[in-house]
C-alpha cells in the first residue's frame, strides 16, 4: 500500500470576501476531499468555472482554501505563514500552468538552470541537461522560447518544473492550446516520469482523452467532486461519503437506476452493504417530519422523535 502523500479535508474557498467589497462571493469549492498517494497519477476533469484551478492552487500551497485543511505528509500547510508555504512550495512542488512558463529571453537550457541556481545546485548546467533530455529535448538547449514549438515549450517548462526534484508535480491545462499529437508527446513525457521517477502528478484537464491516461479521474463540477473511476476500471465509478456523511451520486448513475430523492440503504448480517433502492414510491405513504426529518405513517398526528403536532 503506498502512502498517502496529499489530502485535502473539507476545503472550502469562497473568493471575493475581503478583497472586492464591490464584488459578489463567488463559492468555488464546497467541501472537497480528496487524497493523494504517493507516486499516483491523477487527473481533475471538469467544465470551466468548475473549481479545477482553485482546488491545484490550495494543493500546490499557492491560495489559501478559506476553510479547511490541507496535509502534505503530515503537516497542514493551511497552517504555514507566507515564508514557510514559499519554503514548501519550493522544495515539495512543481507547477506547470497552461503558458507563461518560461522566460522569453533566456534559452531553454537557462531557463532551466535559473531554479537551479536560486536553490544554489552545486551543478546547475549538468542537471539541467540531464532534466532536457528526460524531456526528450537536448537538441533544443539553445533554443529560446519563440524557436520552440507549443509542445516543446511545454516539456521545458516540465524540466523547469522538476528542477528542484519535487515530490509532486501540478499541471494546469498544460496541454490545453496543443493540437492531439503534440498534446499527446508531453503526456507521454509526463507518464515516463510518473514511472521512472515516481514522480507524484496531479493534472487539470478539460479532454477526457488526456485525463484518462492518469491512474485515476475525479470528476469536478461546482466547486465539489461529483465522481472518480479508476483508469483500469472505467466502468466502476465510485463516490466519496464527506465528513457530513454526504455522498454524491452522479447524475447518469441516478438516472440509470431511477433514483429521486429518497432511497433505502440495505446490508445484510454480515453488515455487507447489499443494495440501494429507490425509495420515493414508499414515502408517498409515509410523513417525514419538516422539524427533526423522522419517517412515519401518513395517518400519524404527532411526530413520534420530537411530538411536533403536523397539520
Ligand atoms: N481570483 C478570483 N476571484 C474571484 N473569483 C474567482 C477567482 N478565481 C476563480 N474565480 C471563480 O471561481 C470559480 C472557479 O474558478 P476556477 O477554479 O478557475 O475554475 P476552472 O479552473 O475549473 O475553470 C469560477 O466561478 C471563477 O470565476
Ligand atoms: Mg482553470
Amino acid at each position: 500500500m503506498r502512502n498517502i502523500l496529499m489530502k485535502m479535508i473539507d476545503v472550502y474557498k469562497i473568493y471575493g470576501r475581503n478583497d472586492h467589497k464591490d464584488h459578489p462571493e463567488v463559492v468555488a469549492l464546497r467541501g472537497v476531499n480528496l487524497e493523494i498517494k504517493e507516486g499516483e497519477f491523477l487527473s481533475l476533469i471538469g467544465p470551466s468555472g468548475s473549481g479545477k484551478s482553485t482546488l491545484i492552487a490550495i494543493l500546490g500551497g499557492l491560495t489559501k482554501p478559506t476553510a479547511g485543511s490541507v496535509f502534505f505528509k503530515d503537516e497542514d500547510i493551511t497552517r504555514f505563514n507566507a515564508k514557510k508555504l514559499a519554503e514548501f512550495r519550493r522544495k515539495n512542488v512543481g507547477f506547470v500552468f497552461q503558458q507563461n512558463n518560461l522566460i522569453p529571453r533566456f534559452t531553454a537550457l537557462e531557463n532551466i538552470m535559473i531554479p537551479l541556481k536560486f536553490a544554489r545546485h552545486p551543478n546547475p548546467k549538468k542537471r539541467a541537461l540531464e532534466l532536457l533530455d528526460a524531456v526528450g529535448l537536448l537538441n533544443r538547449k539553445n533554443h529560446r522560447p519563440n524557436e520552440l514549438s507549443g509542445g516543446e515549450i511545454q516539456r521545458v517548462a516540465i524540466a523547469v518544473a522538476l528542477a528542484n526534484d519535487p515530490g509532486v508535480l501540478l499541471g494546469d491545462e498544460i496541454t490545453g492550446e496543443l493540437d492531439t499529437e503534440t498534446s499527446q508527446r508531453v503526456m507521454d513525457v509526463l507518464k515516463q516520469l510518473n514511472k521512472d521517477n515516481g514522480t507524484t502528478l496531479v493534472i487539470v484537464t478539460h479532454s477526457p482523452d488526456v485525463a484518462k491516461q492518469g491512474d485515476r479521474v475525479l470528476s469536478i463540477r461546482d466547486g465539489h467532486i461529483l465522481s472518480q473511476y479508476l483508469s483500469e476500471k472505467p466502468h466502476e465509478i465510485f463516490g466519496e461519503i464527506d465528513s457530513w456523511g454526504r455522498m454524491v451520486l452522479p447524475q447518469a448513475i441516478r438516472e440509470q437506476v431511477g433514483l429521486k430523492r429518497y432511497l433505502t440503504v440495505r446490508y445484510n448480517k454480515d453488515k455487507r452493504l447489499i443494495e440501494l433502492e429507490p425509495a420515493d414510491s414508499f414515502l408517498e405513504h409515509q410523513r417525514v417530519c419538516p422539524n427533526c426529518l423522522t419517517v412515519s405513517p401518513r395517518t400519524t398526528k404527532i411526530c413520534p422523535y420530537c411530538k411536533e403536532t403536523f397539520k
